[in-house]
């Protein structure tokens, strides 16, 4: 797994080396859990699997759950019933976002058409949950059902958006909370819920991943504009085709004039670059340091991700989520 520039601290291969096996039984309990009766659900849940992706979500909880003991069976499953809910949310947010490209393939909706994939979707999240079930937990169930109407709120409050201009930090920050950094915050809880931390420790290291979470989508938002698809796995310069106004745009406008301001315009209006060609975007961007900011804010919450862990006992596993915060900023991908 090539994740970029590295920290100093433990290398990604090192924090991956720290729950590599489970991750393996992760893959296999995902495989098996994804087979349906129905052959398209089958086939689309395969399509997904073998498509890649960083299972930094599945890392989240494995990491979080063995800060307070070892690693067991209900942890793994969970692990893969947050990775689950993550692809099923890919899968509606692809055909919501008419996406073309995911992990470098065709997205589901190319391939499967959108009926079939809003279907294998409400599939995926039902298969998440019928395996979340085992625990026979019901701050598991609590903590689920929670986060997940969370996120589809997060993409009804983005639907409401598109297209708009007028979009502030505030807006863009509860956005990106509901869509993303809810469901980090939950893979850090569901581990330490499984392995029987105390509340207060479960909601210390939610805080920290909340703020892991909010870093990460700062990310994505920014390399959707520095990236290049290949490295990347899906288009840049798509959030703003698809009509989303994010962080490092918001920042540079709020110094552009009318005419820069136009532009985007133009783009919001037309869902395409042809009468605004993208280089002229990332011109307006770094004119105005829209980027810079934007990385700036994301150091920010990672380092109060650092210093929330930093509050934890030291170990292998403090130390591997203290680390995967310079996975977070210097992803590549
Ligand atoms: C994509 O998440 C959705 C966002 C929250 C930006 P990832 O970038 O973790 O997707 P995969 O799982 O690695 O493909
Ligand atoms: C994140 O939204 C996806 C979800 C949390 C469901 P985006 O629309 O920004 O994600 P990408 O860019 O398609 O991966
Ligand atoms: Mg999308
Ligand atoms: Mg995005």
């Amino acid at each position: 797994m090539a994740f970029g520039k590295l920290g100093q601290t433990l290398t990604a291969l090192e924090i991956f080396d720290l729950v590599r096996e489970d991750l393996d039984q992760v893959e296999r309990e995902i495989g098996l859990e994804s087979i349906s009766s129905t052959d398209a659900v089958t086939y689309i849940g395969q399509y997904l699997q073998s498509g890649g992706g960083k299972r930094l979500r599945p890392v989240l909880v494995l990491l979080s759950g063995k800060l307070f003991a070892e690693s067991s069976p209900a942890l793994i499953r969970m692990a893969a019933v947050v990775e689950m809910i993550h692809t099923a949310t890919l899968v509606h947010d692809d055909v919501i976002d008419i996406a073309k490209t995911r992990r470098g393939r065709p997205s589901v909706n190319v391939v499967w058409g959108n009926h079939t994939s809003v279907l294998a979707g409400d599939w995926l999240y039902m298969q998440a949950f019928q395996v979340a079930l085992r625990e026979r937990s019901f701050p598991v169930l609590d903590l689920l059902i929670t986060l997940t109407q969370m996120m589809v709120e997060g993409e009804l409050l983005q639907l409401e958006r598109i297209g708009k201009l007028a979009v502030t930090e505030a807006d863009y920050m509860e956005l990106i909370d509901r869509k993303t950094a809810s469901l980090f915050s939950a893979c850090a809880k569901l581990g330490a819920v499984i392995s029987g931390a105390s509340d207060a420790d479960e909601a210390r290291l939610g805080d920290y991943a909340w703020n892991l979470g909010i870093a990460f989508q700062l990310i994505d938002d920014i390399l959707d504009f520095t990236s290049r698809e290949k490295i990347l796995g899906k288009p840049v310069g798509n959030d703003l085709r698809e009509g989303k106004v994010t962080l490092p745009l918001i920042y540079a406008l709020e110094t552009a004039d009318s005419e820069e301001r136009k532009l985007v315009e133009t783009i919001l209006a037309d869902g395409n670059y042809d009468q605004v060609p993208f280089a002229k975007i990332l011109q307006i961007l770094n004119k105005h340091h829209g980027i810079e900011r934007a990385q700036e804010r994301a150091r920010e919450f990672t380092d109060k991700a650092r210093a929330i862990i930093a509050q934890f006992p030291n170990s292998p596993y403090q130390k591997a989520l203290n680390a995967v915060t310079d996975l977070v900023t210097g992803r590549d991908h």
